[in-house]
């Protein structure tokens, strides 16, 4: 960090204000979580999940969320996203099948997400989804081996895929498979600037660009990566997402 940053943003400063009230959380997501018993969450997802899937309510959308725990998550989204959203939920617990409740729009299948061919036949079933949220077992080989089997078939165009609690690639229990979340934002970084490594400016001017380009699926479909605390989120390119070229009009 210090290359980057300058003394002001690299001084070690105290985080506390005081224990955050939960209750002053604004938006509907905690509002309706708190009243389904049986979940937890940081604080700062709250936030998150109202600047990431607000723009989901009431438009019949669909999630898949990894990990069902007891539940309360699921029965949240049903309520949050509205009539007519379709809530899928995967854990490897058989006892979450019981949270399986189609006439309410509610799905669970029970298997494992590492298992690439398990997660795509559920995305076959009932996807394309436009949220995917990663909040199953939290290793890293996981997270990615399931942002791997869904990303490119099964999540829509212009959706959303938030793999939450990364900070655990950071804890050697966590950090199976070689790689930690930092490798993922490296890649995710490379994604959205490759381009312009293998490009010139003249090359992707509107009037002057020669050919179709040649570019790694990768930049095509990652539109956006937002990094917060704890949690990478991907946005799926959807229809405006195209080659950068750009116009000059003058007068
Ligand atoms: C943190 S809890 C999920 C909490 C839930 N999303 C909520 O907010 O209430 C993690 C869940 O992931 C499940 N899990 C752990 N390893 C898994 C794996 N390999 N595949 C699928 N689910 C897994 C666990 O059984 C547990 O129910």
């Amino acid at each position: 960090m210090q290359q980057c940053f300058g003394s002001p943003l690299t001084q070690r400063v105290d985080w506390r204000h005081g224990d955050p009230d939960f209750r002053e959380v604004d938006g509907d997501f905690y509002k309706i979580w708190s009243s389904h018993p049986g979940g937890h969450k940081k604080y700062s997802y709250f936030r998150q999940y109202e600047r990431l899937f607000g723009e989901y309510r009431n438009k019949k959308a669909r999630i898949l969320e990894i990990g069902v725990y007891r539940g309360a998550t699921l029965k949240t989204w049903t309520e949050y996203l509205g009539a007519g959203s379709k809530v899928i939920g995967i854990d490897i617990n058989p006892e979450c099948e019981k949270y399986h409740a189609p006439d309410e729009g509610r799905y669970v299948f029970i298997g494992d997400q590492s298992d690439a061919d398990f997660l795509q036949g559920v995305g076959r079933r009932m996807g394309p989804f436009d949220i995917i949220l990663d909040d199953g077992s939290h290793r890293t080989d996981h997270q990615l081996k399931s942002f791997n089997a869904l990303f490119v078939d099964h999540l829509a165009k212009g959706g959303v895929y938030f793999i939450e609690d990364t900070n655990t690639s950071l804890w050697p229990k966590y950090r199976e498979g070689g790689l930690d979340m930092f490798d993922f934002i490296e890649a995710a970084a490379a994604a959205t600037h490759v381009f312009y490594d293998e490009h010139t400016y003249t090359d992707y001017r509107r009037s002057e660009h020669p050919r179709p380009f040649m570019v790694y699926n990768a930049t095509k479909l990652i539109e956006e990566v937002r990094i917060v605390d704890a949690g990478i989120a991907v946005f799926k390119g959807g229809a405006q997402h195209h080659p950068p070229l750009v116009d000059h009009r003058i007068g």
